[in-house]
């Protein structure tokens, strides 16, 4: 059984710990490809500690989703939370998708499709009219996750290494 939810204080450490093996991941994958702009140096650490992350979802308690200027949801499988996502409208009726992470033993099950569509439906309650997300070039599972959700190129960034 899964459930995706607003993510709450008790959830910090947790997202905080994803937040930081996805800056990994991209950094691995900047080693293997060097065409990534996202992470292109070693993580020292997060930059926002778990009490950041407890006062952003605390900030979130009971108030109404049309209120929030960012959402965080967390993954829950079996009671653990094995995923987030994050994101918040900008200017222009854009809905800007941050973060999305999936522990690795839970990819593959559809659950990242089922955190977009959460994110999606938030951001329509917004009035958010176009979702923008930035894919390294190198990260394929995202690129074919988005591209399965009807998300199409609209950008080309290019990057030289030096
Ligand atoms: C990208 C990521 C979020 C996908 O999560 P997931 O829960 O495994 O994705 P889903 O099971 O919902 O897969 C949906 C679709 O994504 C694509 N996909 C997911 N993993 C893939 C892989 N390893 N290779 C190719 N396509 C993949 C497929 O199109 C898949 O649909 P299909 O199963 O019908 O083929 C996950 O791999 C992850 O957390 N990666 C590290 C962090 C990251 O890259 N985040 C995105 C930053 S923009």
């Amino acid at each position: 059984m899964y459930k995706i939810r607003r993510a709450e204080a008790k959830d910090a450490e947790q997202v905080r710990l994803m937040s930081i093996a996805l800056e990994e991941a991209m950094f691995d994958l900047f080693k293997k490809k060097k065409q990534t702009v996202f992470a292109n140096k070693p993580v020292i650490a997060s930059k926002h500690s778990v009490k950041d992350h407890a006062e952003w979802f605390g900030g979130m308690v009971g108030k109404p989703d049309e209120v929030l200027t960012h959402m965080w949801y967390v993954l829950e499988v079996d009671g653990k939370v094995v995923g987030y996502i994050n994101g918040q409208p900008e200017k222009g009726n854009v809905g800007h998708l941050d973060s999305l992470y999936i522990l690795k033993q839970y990819r593959g099950k559809g659950y990242a499709v089922a955190m977009v569509k959460k994110m999606k439906k938030w951001f329509q309650l917004k009035k958010v009219k176009f979702i923008d997300i930035s894919v390294d070039g190198p990260n394929k599972p995202a690129q074919k996750l988005y591209e399965k959700l009807g998300f199409v190129k609209t950008t080309y960034t290019y990057g030289l290494k030096i």
